[in-house]
């Protein structure tokens, strides 16, 4: 087993505190800014993605918007301004924003004569959708100053395979650079040290495990395989019968894809880390299933167990953070800690051929497999 030390953890995770200083975070990708159900009404709600402050809300039509929270006249935050289903107002100076395009429509203490021409100021805007229940919103890379470079691609939506399904969402803060929240969403051998408990499995339970990865775009898969047998959801599954299979992906900037299938019966859940400042991050989960539809309380159920679980990892890295706060030099090892390799050179990788304009070279060149012990 080779034992590799990370210098580009380290700098990746203790980076300055200016904001001009690289923060490590990706640009140029969706993030998940708050759920759906935040926004009600005219009311603004606020978020922060990768240390930029955002007010959102939704206009007359149910169109979500994403402004920077900032106005451009003296800063003042948009969220604490007054919006009427189409141009919102700075509590300020009272300058009005188009809440879509962020152009200015109006600034009252301009004279008759005045020739400054107001619709060429604009609040930051962001392009917006929801999915899932979370309003997305794209973060155009800002040293990029003509706007996203490329085309803004779609927003991510998580898979279903039928019609008829349940589904729910969990969130959880962690207290740390988002590379360490995905590596920690990635992290095959801390199972059964953080999630021990008699329905899930203890240090007693640890066996080894092989299985196949493969390269996709921007990421790598956990090639279908028949789930761990040590694991008791996957026990469950067993009453239906038919052959179960289970696929693992994880795709920049921070997506982490879990597909069960069962026959006709199937799971599908994604888990983000996002970040929001470079010392905190977000970790927001959903799932949906078409599994036990005709158990009582399924959804409360699962919920319980999967709160759980994020609970478990929540305070981990609470505990985890004392020790990164002084900058160590971390150890990254085979096998276990591959996908956590492989995370960072995939970041490495897009970042260089955004550089270069370059095609990225994926730092898989065919099927791999990792042994480990879990
Ligand atoms: S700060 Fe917004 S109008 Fe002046
Ligand atoms: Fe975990």
């Amino acid at each position: 087993m080779s034992e590799v030390a990370t210098p580009s953890l380290r700098s990746s995770v203790s980076a300055g505190s200016s904001a001009s200083t690289d923060s490590g975070m990706l640009w140029d990708f969706w993030y998940p800014a708050v759920r759906s159900r935040q926004i009600r009404g005219r009311a603004l709600s606020t978020a922060m993605l990768l240390e930029v402050p955002l007010a959102l809300g939704r206009d007359a039509q149910g169109r979500a918007f994403a402004l920077r929270d900032s106005c451009p006249h003296r800063g003042m935050p948009l969220s604490f301004g007054h919006f009427d289903g189409i141009t919102l107002e700075c509590c300020y100076h009272g300058w009005q924003f188009d809440a879509h395009t962020g152009r200015c429509t109006a600034i009252p203490s301009l004279s008759a004569d005045s020739r400054l021409k107001v619709e060429r100021i604009f609040a930051g805007h962001f392009p917006c959708e929801e999915r899932d229940g979370y309003v997305w919103v794209y973060m155009p890379d800002p040293a990029a100053r003509s706007g996203p470079t490329e085309p803004v691609p779609p927003a991510p939506q998580l898979p279903t395979f039928s019609e008829r399904y349940r589904l729910t969402h969990l969130w959880a803060e962690l207290p740390c650079h988002v590379d360490q929240g995905i590596i920690g969403l990635m992290d095959p051998a801390h199972g059964p040290f953080v999630h021990q408990s008699w329905w899930w499995r203890s240090r007693h339970s640890i066996r080894e495990k092989e299985k196949k990865f493969e390269p996709i775009a921007n990421g790598f898969r956990m090639s279908a395989h028949a789930p761990s047998a040590n694991s008791a959801p996957y026990k469950l599954l067993r009453i239906y019968g038919q052959p179960i299979n289970t696929t693992i992906d994880f795709a920049l900037p921070n997506m982490r894809f879990e597909q069960i299938r069962c026959g006709p019966y199937w799971f599908s859940s994604r888990a983000t880390v996002t970040p929001i400042r470079r010392d905190l991050c977000r970790i927001d989960f959903v799932a949906a299933w078409n599994i036990f539809r005709w158990v009582p309380f399924a959804v409360p159920i699962f919920r319980a167990f999967a709160r759980r679980f994020l609970r478990q990892d929540q305070q981990t890295m609470e505990k985890q953070a004392f020790g990164l706060a002084h900058g160590p030099n971390l150890t990254l090892i085979d096998d276990a800690d591959r996908p956590a390799k492989w995370y960072f050179q995939l970041k490495a990788a897009h970042l260089e051929s955004k550089r270069t304009g370059a095609p990225m070279r994926h730092p898989l060149d065919g099927p791999v497999t990792l042994r480990w012990r879990s």
